[in-house]
């Protein structure tokens, strides 16, 4: 069934460890009047797969991209009802296919049947991740899409990731309905913009990224502030190591943070990590001195006892927390904004979150920030960022389209 909603966009999402596929029907430019639906949205996470390496492995999780691209899109197809049964003829295009995804034979193989049973399905067009993110991992996404383009005869918008990330959490979500499992599922999400006073700052946090951006008009984006060596997430992500909690370290690190604070026995006082760059007068952040920090406490213990793992994982994240605000803060009052944005997998991070909001409600400033299942990859964000670059004509050369694991924002 239509929703008297004017088109649909397949998302494709692959930079990282997450497989992802999503399909919405959307509506209306960006402003009060832009409509969407998620009809289906199926996300393989390999996370169990990358534990053992503390990390992401690219060359793996290439490999298991290949493998789940075609589950993952009969997945969200039959979800959003949108699989066609009629048999479809690709024998004109089946050597340009093979051509197209001669390094991912894999993926062909299941590519293939899929074409031949099923018919081209109700999609106007396929938005995919071009970067930043893993190379190796990005091409099997891009190339993904331009073998479905083919087959179908649909054209391509290539999603800037961090774009993606930044209209996901500006989108207002309604009736999330989510089936955890091995296999995130999501069925009958639905949303629109919230009420958006130009101009933005965006937070964009992540296990890749940690930037401040600045969007003076919608869609339009200028990096003010980077970090200089690790990402925030990556920083959490080490530091659980160093404490042999499991991968992703980010959640593990928050829940004894938690309980630390909880706890009037398990304080800080008796450690104190640095605040790097906090007080530099530029919008940059580092996070690999504060890191190391950890390590020497770490190795200065002849045992990690529960508790100094709770006091460290709470210092560790006092301290970020303390840097992201502060330095979110001075941009604010810098540029005179009045809506943040915030996003990427940190920004799933409850105490991270509140304090923002607090310290910009103190500031005049309101956060904009969307469900944590929402702040990490998927391709639902893909699908909408696509979506706006779609409606404004703003299509890919597919003969041009490369995946770029450190494009920019600006
Ligand atoms: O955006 P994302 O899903 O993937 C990319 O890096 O592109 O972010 C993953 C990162 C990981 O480093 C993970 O540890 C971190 O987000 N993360 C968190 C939390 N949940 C995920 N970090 C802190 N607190 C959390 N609750």
């Amino acid at each position: 069934m239509r929703y008297n909603l004017n088109m649909r966009i397949l998302g494709i999402e692959t930079s990282c460890d997450e497989t992802a596929v999503s399909l919405i029907e959307a509506d209306g430019s960006f402003g009060t009047d832009f409509r969407f639906t998620s009809l289906g949205n199926a996300l393989s996470s390999q996370s169990a797969i990358h534990e053992k390496y503390g990390g992401v492995f690219p060359n793996v999780a290439k490999g298991e991209h290949a493998k789940n691209l075609v589950p993952m899109l009969t997945l969200c197809l039959k979800n959003a009802g949108a699989m066609r049964e009629r048999y479809g003829d690709i024998s004109p295009y089946r050597d340009k296919l093979r051509k197209l995804l001669e390094r991912e034979p894999e993926l062909f193989e299941q590519l293939l049947p899929f074409l031949e049973a099923h018919g081209n399905p109700d999609v106007d067009a396929i938005a995919v991740t071009a970067g930043p993110g893993l190379e190796p991992c990005l091409w099997v996404g891009v190339n993904f899409a331009k073998a479905l383009s083919l087959a179908w005869g649909i054209p391509i918008v290539a999603v800037n990731h961090l774009e993606g990330h930044i209209v996901m959490s500006m989108m207002d979500i309604r009736g999330t309905t989510t089936e955890h499992s091995d296999i995130l599922q999501n069925v009958g999400v639905s949303g629109k913009l919230h009420d958006i006073g130009f101009p933005v700052l965006s937070l964009l946090i992540s296990g890749g990224n940690t930037q401040l951006v600045l969007s003076r008009a919608p869609l339009q984006y200028e990096v003010i502030g980077r970090t200089r060596d690790d990402a925030a997430g990556e920083a959490f992500d080490k530091v659980a190591r160093m404490l042999s909690l499991p991968y992703p370290g980010g959640p593990h690190i928050s829940r004894l943070a938690d309980m630390a604070r909880q706890s009037s026995e398990v304080g800080p006082h008796w450690m104190k990590l640095p605040r790097p760059m906090l007080y530099e007068e530029n919008m940059d952040f580092s996070f690999s001195g504060l890191k190391t920090a950890v390590l020497r406490i770490v190795e200065a213990q002849k045992t990690l006892s529960d508790d100094t793992k709770k006091a460290i994982a709470r210092e560790f994240e006092d301290a970020v927390t303390d840097v992201l605000v502060g330095k979110t803060l001075r941009a604010v009052e810098e540029y005179g904004i009045h809506t943040v944005v915030t996003g990427g997998g940190v920004s799933a991070n409850e105490y991270i979150r509140e304090t923002l909001r607090d310290r910009l409600r103190v500031a005049g400033c309101q956060l904009l920030v969307c469900p944590p299942e929402f702040s990490t990859d998927n391709a639902l964000m893909i699908a909408l960022a696509g979506y706006f670059h779609a409606n404004a004509d703003e299509y890919a050369d597919v003969s041009l389209l490369r995946a770029e694991g450190a494009l920019s924002l600006s």
